[in-house]
């Protein structure tokens, strides 16, 4: 069976998970500070703050700025569902927003349009952009909007890490950037995430809310000024982290090679919309859009039939039980890549003859 993704782990990853586990600091301890400063260096972010899942970054972004029922989140819909979990614990209202075809992530027209109508019913509003599949989309396209309509914005890069817009990496300027580190990501923790803040303040107070809310008070000891939770990352996880984070750059330039080998052997198959080939692009996933008289479920079990393990792309949060009661009137992209968007094979142990093998499975497949 081709896999759609695999975790890339070497001997050298075992071996630095092993050396953690006889050195008995297991917790938030050297290694979760070293792999913050790596990541700081390979980001340029001037602050990292380590945690236990890409929804952990979130939830404490939507902690530290205190969202709650009286405020506003808007959301794409096209997204996995944490993006919006971690609103509805809080509980926030969810707005839900219309997805660009090409990108897959946050349409700025729709964006627009949604704020317009309904920014005026709340205190305060954010915004959660996500980097879907790794597209680097720049938080410019929507940052006028913010700013006219004082809109804070939290970025989901959870699938993001190392995607570059106009030679930055993501969340190398922002005040809230989330990624996590899920082995569908090209570096994995088993479980693991992380916040890239450019505000001091903003680090130090998410450090604290990752910690039971605990802060070193005036005589030398810790107090609990606000409630925090555990997401703390264990050192297991940081080591393991820090190994894979030396391979990244190899492993993105295979994921861009992997991406084009598509391009040539799909792009030319007028069935198939292909995602914009976005400069910068991390490549955590490739998704497709069928003709639209072809489901992605029935597509995935003839690709499973051919040996070849494929799954839809992301969720439409309003086709979900939890999110039906949202309005969901204008989420026609979204709707259409959640029934016909399809994530196909991208892993660093695939070469060119299988990306070939592969796109003509599913040319035979919607051909059938
Ligand atoms: C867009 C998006 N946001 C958030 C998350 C949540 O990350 P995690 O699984 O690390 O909690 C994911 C994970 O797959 C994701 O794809």
């Amino acid at each position: 069976m081709i896999k759609l993704s695999r975790p890339n782990i070497n001997d050298s990853d075992v071996a630095a998970v092993t050396d953690v586990l006889y050195s008995e600091s297991l917790v938030q301890g050297v290694q979760v500070k070293s792999f913050e400063d790596e990541l700081k260096a390979f980001i340029s972010s001037e602050n990292i703050v380590a945690v236990t899942s890409g929804t952990a970054a979130l939830h404490l972004c939507l902690m530290e700025l205190n969202v709650g029922p009286d405020d506003v989140v808007y959301i794409p819909d096209y997204t996995f569902v944490a993006t919006a979990n971690v609103a509805r614990v809080v509980k926030a209202n969810i707005v839900l927003v219309d997805v660009d075809l090409d990108s897959y992530c946050l349409s700025p027209e729709a964006f627009s349009k949604r704020v317009a109508e309904t920014r005026h019913k709340y205190e305060k509003a954010y915004v959660i952009p996500v980097m879907e599949f790794g597209c680097p989309i720049k938080s410019v396209d929507i940052s006028a909007i913010c700013h006219s309509e004082n809109i804070e914005i939290i970025e989901d890069a959870a699938c993001a890490l190392g995607a570059q817009s106009d030679g930055n990496k993501i969340g190398s300027n922002s005040r809230y950037s989330c990624f996590s580190f899920h082995p569908r990501k090209t570096v994995t923790t088993g479980e693991g995430g992380f916040i890239a803040t450019n505000d001091e303040n903003i680090a130090a107070n998410l450090r604290s809310l990752r910690n039971h809310g605990l802060k070193p008070d005036d005589k030398g000891g810790y107090c609990c000024e606000k409630a925090g939770l555990n997401y703390r990352l264990t050192d297991i996880a940081a080591a393991l982290g820090r190994s894979q984070l030396k391979r990244l750059p190899d492993s993105l330039q295979t994921r861009k090679q992997l991406a084009a080998f598509y391009y040539e052997y799909l792009g030319s198959n007028k069935k198939f919309r292909l995602p914009a080939d976005i400069p910068g692009h991390s490549w955590q996933s490739f998704v497709v859009q069928l003709p639209p008289d072809r489901l992605n479920l029935d597509i995935i079990k003839k690709m499973k039939d051919k040996g070849i393990e494929t799954s839809i792309g992301a969720y439409s949060l309003s086709l979900q039980p939890a999110y039906a009661s949202l309005d969901d009137t204008e989420l026609v992209n979204s709707k259409h890549l959640a029934r016909h968007g399809l994530a196909i094979p991208l892993c660093h142990t695939l070469c060119e003859e299988d990306i070939k093998n592969i796109s003509t499975s599913l040319i035979n497949s919607v051909e059938e």
